[in-house]
């Protein structure tokens, strides 16, 4: 039966299916054991600030030590508190300082076929000169830098450099509109754009200036614009706003100390989507979130010194964020990035990297594997995929049939599967599988990582019954958890703080079976997940009526083959007669307002919308017709049964 929320709460998935690491691979790992891995979860639930705080101390480099672990005000959290650090440090100089200045840092494949690597002596050099060249733009501690750019090491480098001098990066994804860039750099208040002329995309080239140029049109904090040349395209460069990042960057000087900054220095923003219309801009700090990604990449990636790590997300996720560059780079890893899209020139690009490369550990996202399913196994057959030892999966529930062809297919039924679950807000990784010691389920992101305590509650914050669904909450401080919401803490409180006292409201329903294993069910709130991407329903709601023609929208999820969730769309419409133009038209207006990824799959046209006699639309009987399925929830506050006939028969 499905819950107010529309969680299906009690028709669970039902595998049973059991695979334990190989032998041999668990001989060689990190942690060996499920006994290792429980002495060690206990070990830090028994004290998570004094856990974090023996790591922090190895493990990242303190210009001064800090004092205290935790200090906790709920929601306030700081970590390590009186310490001085810098993610940059720890990041790039570290490594070199320690003599592993020649290891490689970044592989870099662009979409064109062209290469570049760079050590981590020359990723200290270029993001130096970047760094004095954000100075000379007027940049300083505190500012906020949005970052709009295609997946170049410029992109990591250009973090990096913030990093290094206190200002505050706010990476925007190059799918986004101008109106999308235009609401981040107002919200944020920031100071510059960093850009490209354009970036590879299927053989084409995307204007990313231009796009950037309709948002600068309204983004009057604004005062520079520091563009890459990649694609060779000849955009407008505005005098005095626009800068090249051959003129300024590169003729930099290569000396900029890294900055001490305090452990809760602000590190980035990261707009992910809420359930109400205004994105959030979730903040993260400096010490807390490196350490969190350094550990969980080490422990998840069982990382050992001869991988080849590669992570498909873009940095505009936050899985591009901790998992591309911070997490790895902290570890000092060999880092794969690739520009491109996945079928250019051909369905096989990912492969081909993966056979050349000699790529070691894959992390990637249920909706490009339900893409290489659909392409056809002979796309894979062709390469020999034998340097791969792990994989991973992260963004939305993995099914079980996927999981099994990635095993089977990828991995040559040898490689663990890590089903991660995390998100923008909680840093880095917080459930999966250590491949070295927790057999897996497919479908299941198994146990918490050390130091995470999760709980599973009613809506009193009751812990509901082994085996029963309920809101996923997480219960003690962890070092990468958000710091709050960009200027709105009273939101950040709202959000994840009220509604279960005490506790962290992640938004997720989970269930945990017998053997301690988590199962995600998806999300409590309005938030739909297309292509491992949260999109709110309210956001493409208002985009839709900002349009002339429109009256009302409800927005809901409908399954989608291969996008997990595809945006279904009810309208109706002011004096206007519905037409097919109309509905390309409000398409388009939707991916002007948010973005490509945002657009409607389907759009359907309604004298009116079900609503409760209070005036709410009833979504959830709009999700069961989007899906084609039977309207099976309550019906019974419904105001007008017929507008629920008339839906379904598609008359209107
Ligand atoms: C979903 C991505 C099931 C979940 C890192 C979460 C998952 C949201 C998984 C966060 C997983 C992420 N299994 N669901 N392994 N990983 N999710 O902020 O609903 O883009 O709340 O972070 O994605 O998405 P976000």
């Amino acid at each position: 039966m499905a819950d107010e929320h529309g969680g299906e709460l009690d028709t669970v998935m039902q595998e049973s299916r059991l695979f334990p690491p190989p032998a041999e691979f668990s001989a060689g790992a990190r942690i060996k054991s499920l006994e290792e891995y429980q002495q060690l979860w206990d070990r830090a639930a028994a004290d998570p600030p004094k856990f974090w705080a023996d790591i922090a101390q190895e493990e990242l480099h303190w210009f001064e030590p800090f004092t205290e672990a935790l200090r906790w005000n709920e929601p306030v959290a700081e970590w390590f508190v009186g310490g001085k650090t810098n993610a940059c440090y720890n990041c790039v100089d570290k490594h070199v300082a320690e003599g592993r200045g020649d290891r490689v840092a970044i592989v870099w494949e662009g979409e064109p076929g062209d290469e570049r690597t760079l050590t981590y002596a020359e990723l200290q050099t270029e993001v130096s000169k970047c760094a004095n060249a954000l100075k000379s733009l007027g940049i300083g501690l505190g500012d906020v830098v949005s970052i709009y750019m295609p997946m170049t090491p410029e992109l990591a480098i250009a973090m990096l450099a913030c990093a290094r001098i206190g200002a505050v990066h706010s990476v925007i994804f190059a799918g986004f509109s101008g109106e999308a860039i235009a609401d981040r750099n107002n919200d944020a208040g920031a100071k510059l754009v960093i850009t490209a002329d354009g970036g590879w995309r299927r053989g084409k080239v995307l204007p990313l200036k231009e796009t950037v140029d309709e948002a600068l049109a309204k983004s009057p904090t604004v005062e520079h614009c520091l563009v890459l040349k990649r694609a060779g395209d000849a955009p407008n460069m505005q005098e005095g706003r626009d800068v090249w990042w051959h003129d300024v960057v590169d003729t930099a000087s290569d000396e900029c100390p890294a900055a001490p900054l305090d452990s809760e220095t602000p590190l980035f923003i990261l707009y992910t989507s809420g359930s109400t219309g205004k994105p959030k801009g979730i903040k993260h700090t400096s010490a807390g979130y490196t350490l969190y990604a350094k550990k969980t990449f080490e422990w998840v990636f069982d990382h050992r010194d001869d991988d080849v790590f590669w992570c498909t997300a873009d940095c505009g996720w936050i899985t591009g964020h901790s998992y591309v560059v911070y997490g790895p780079l902290a570890a000092g890893a060999k880092v794969l990035m690739y520009e491109g899209a996945p079928d250019h020139p051909a369905g096989d690009r990912f492969w081909d990297i993966v056979e050349r490369r000699k790529v070691t550990v894959f992390y990637t996202a249920p909706t490009a594997i339900r893409a290489f399913i659909k392409w056809g196994d002979e796309l894979v057959d062709k390469h020999d995929l034998s340097s791969l030892r792990i994989l991973g999966t992260v963004g939305e529930g993995i099914n079980p049939e996927a999981w099994m062809w990635y095993h089977k297919k990828v991995g040559g039924e040898r490689c663990p599967i890590v089903d991660t679950w995390w998100q923008t807000e909680t840093g880095g990784i917080m459930m999966s599988p250590l491949p070295g010691a927790i057999p897996t389920k497919p479908g299941s992101c198994t146990k918490p990582l050390p130091g995470v305590v999760p709980a599973i509650v009613d809506d009193h914050g009751q812990p509901v019954h082994p085996g029963h669904g309920g809101w996923l909450t997480i219960t003690q401080p962890w070092p990468g958890m958000l710091r709050g919401i960009w200027g709105d803490m009273q939101r950040y409180q709202d959000v994840y703080w009220s509604r279960i006292p005490g506790k962290y409201l992640a938004g997720d329903n989970a269930r945990c079976d017998q053997d301690g294993y988590y199962w995600i069910m998806g999300r409590i709130d309005d938030v739909l997940n297309v292509s491992g991407h949260r999109l709110s329903t309210i956001e493409i709601e208002s985009a839709l009526v900002s349009h002339p023609a429109v009256a009302e929208a409800a927005a809901v999820g409908r399954p989608h083959d291969l996008k997990g969730e595809a945006v279904a769309v009810f309208i109706t419409l002011k004096d206007v007669d519905p037409s097919e133009e109309l509905r390309e038209e409000l398409k388009h207006h939707v991916r002007k307002e948010i973005g490509a990824l945002a657009q409607p799959e389907d759009i359907r046209f309604t004298g009116s919308l079900p609503k409760t006699r209070s005036g709410k639309i009833m979504r959830r009987l709009l999700k069961d017709i989007a899906a084609g399925r039977e309207a099976v929830g309550d019906t019974t506050t419904l105001e007008d049964y017929t507008v629920l006939t008339r839906l379904r028969s598609g008359k209107e």
